[in-house]
């Protein structure tokens, strides 16, 4: 049966969330406190670049589904289950903070006391929260409308950016953390939809079993690249080579094919942040996790080795020498830059007096807005190589791949090429007489 439900916060999480659960026929409430940005949504704009997110969001805008306010006791109102999908940055020390999730709660159980809701509501942590978070939400809940009936679940997100909306429809899994029958009951109900029997199950488990899976599953996937990463240090030095190397396990099935890809390491919203999380919780709890800590590290060398070696090839010294950068998003098909690798690598080496003229074939705009006129930025791939004494390959977009090596040569001021994702072979590169240096295979020095 087609639900009334609610999401608040229309981020990432939130919004593709939101669409996809009006795709499937529920009315849904979606909640924000920025008015600008809900005049874009209710205008039928996506706000974000997500593939298929806009012509849906449209369609159900049309079709009367989809209902964006800032008014959050409309939405309590009308909505049996609320997912939380708020923003949980990292404080200080990298722990999650999740203050917007616990007053967004608290708000809603003012609202169900104060009108006198007295049917279920079901309030859902759905946005990366640490372990503990969804027993607090409860906590402060019942301290504040004790005679509601307000339950507590938790249903961590696994969508990554650019196949948001295909994962979040044909999920390989969806995970609830409660032990509420009813709780339980309505949420497989909402999600029937999406899963099945046989390859798309929906799991149930406990609620802190739940807030640990969704750290589990970023920590796991930054783990594997990390592995690479520092592997493709050991098959530079003994003269392997890291997409060998790759494909030779990738094909064992207990390993898999995805997330070895050695490069310039992680970024994203999301990967990084949960990582120091899960750190500093298990910190906390006593049981620090090594592996998770060195991933980190290890990311960290990764940009700065790769920065180290274009100094070294410059003789020791970068100071005044131009860069032409291709990529600035934090991975191909999307405009996100947030801890983008690129963007990092840009301040290794602009604090060491580089230029660089980038391009990126979504992430301009998100980059001037961070950048500003600290880079030079390029109206295509070719003009980033105007002059520049090297071409450095920050993110691995498609269109990049089959280039026009002719133009390339022509715009260079040499022949050099730090490729940071490893987007072609060295023996092509050495026929075509470039100077290729990439990740954890041989240079190529004509
Ligand atoms: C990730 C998780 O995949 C998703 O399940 C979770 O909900 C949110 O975090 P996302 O941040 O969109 O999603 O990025 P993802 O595609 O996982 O890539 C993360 C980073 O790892 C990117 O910077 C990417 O370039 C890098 N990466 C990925 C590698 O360096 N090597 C790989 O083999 C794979």
């Amino acid at each position: 049966m087609a639900r009334t439900i609610a999401i608040i916060g229309t981020g990432y999480v939130g919004l593709v969330s939101g669409v996809c659960f009006a795709e499937h026929g529920n009315t849904v409430w979606c909640v924000d406190v920025d008015q600008a940005k809900l005049e874009r949504l209710q205008r039928g704009e996506a706000v974000i670049y997500e593939p298929g997110l806009e012509p849906m969001l449209q369609r159900n805008l049309h079709e009367g589904r989809l209902l964006f306010t800032n008014d959050l006791s409309q939405a309590v109102r009308h909505a049996t289950v609320l997912f939380l999908c708020l923003p949980t940055p990292p404080d200080a020390d990298g722990a999650a903070d999740v203050r917007a999730v616990l007053e967004t709660a608290e708000r809603i159980a003012h609202i169900v006391r104060d009108e006198g809701i007295d049917q279920l509501r079901i309030v859902v942590t759905r946005s990366t929260v640490p372990v503990g978070t969804a027993a607090m939400v409860r906590e402060r809940v019942h301290a504040l409308a004790p005679a509601a009936d307000i339950r507590v679940a938790s249903n961590p997100e696994f969508m990554s950016e650019g196949n948001a909306v295909r994962e979040t429809l044909t999920p390989d899994r969806v995970v609830i953390g409660t032990r509420d029958p009813e709780v339980i009951a309505m949420l497989q109900e909402l999600y029937r939809p999406f899963v099945n029997n046989y390859d798309r199950p929906l799991l149930v488990m406990d609620e802190k079993s739940a807030e640990v899976t969704k750290y589990a599953a970023n920590a796991f996937l930054a783990l594997r690249i990390s592995f690479m990463n520092e592997l493709s240090v050991y098959c530079d030095a003994v003269g392997a080579d890291i997409e060998l190397v790759r494909t030779g396990i990738g094909f064992d099935p207990r390993i898999g094919r995805s997330y070895l890809h050695a490069g310039l390491g992680f970024g994203g919203s999301c990967l990084p942040k949960d990582i120091r999380a899960l750190a500093q919780s298990a910190r906390q709890a006593g049981t620090p996790l090594r592996l998770v800590e060195h991933t980190w590290q290890i990311n960290l060398d990764q940009l700065r080795r790769f920065a180290d070696r274009i100094r070294q090839r410059f003789g020791g010294t970068i100071s005044g020498r131009r860069f032409g950068l291709w990529g600035l998003a934090f991975k191909p098909n999307t405009d996100d830059v947030r801890e983008s690798p690129a963007h990092k690598l840009i301040a290794l080496l602009r604090a060491e007096g580089a230029q660089i003229c980038a391009y990126d074939p979504e992430a301009m705009t998100s980059t001037r807005r961070v950048l500003g006129d600290q880079i030079e930025y390029a109206s295509d791939m070719y003009a980033a190589l105007e002059g520049a004494d090297a071409l450095i390959i920050a993110t691995e977009w498609a269109e990049f791949r089959n280039p026009d090596w002719q133009r390339m040569k022509s715009c260079l001021h040499g022949n050099i090429i730090f490729d940071g994702r490893n987007l072609w072979q060295p023996s092509e590169m050495e026929q075509l007489g470039f100077e290729y240096h990439s990740i954890g295979r041989r240079s190529v020095v004509p």
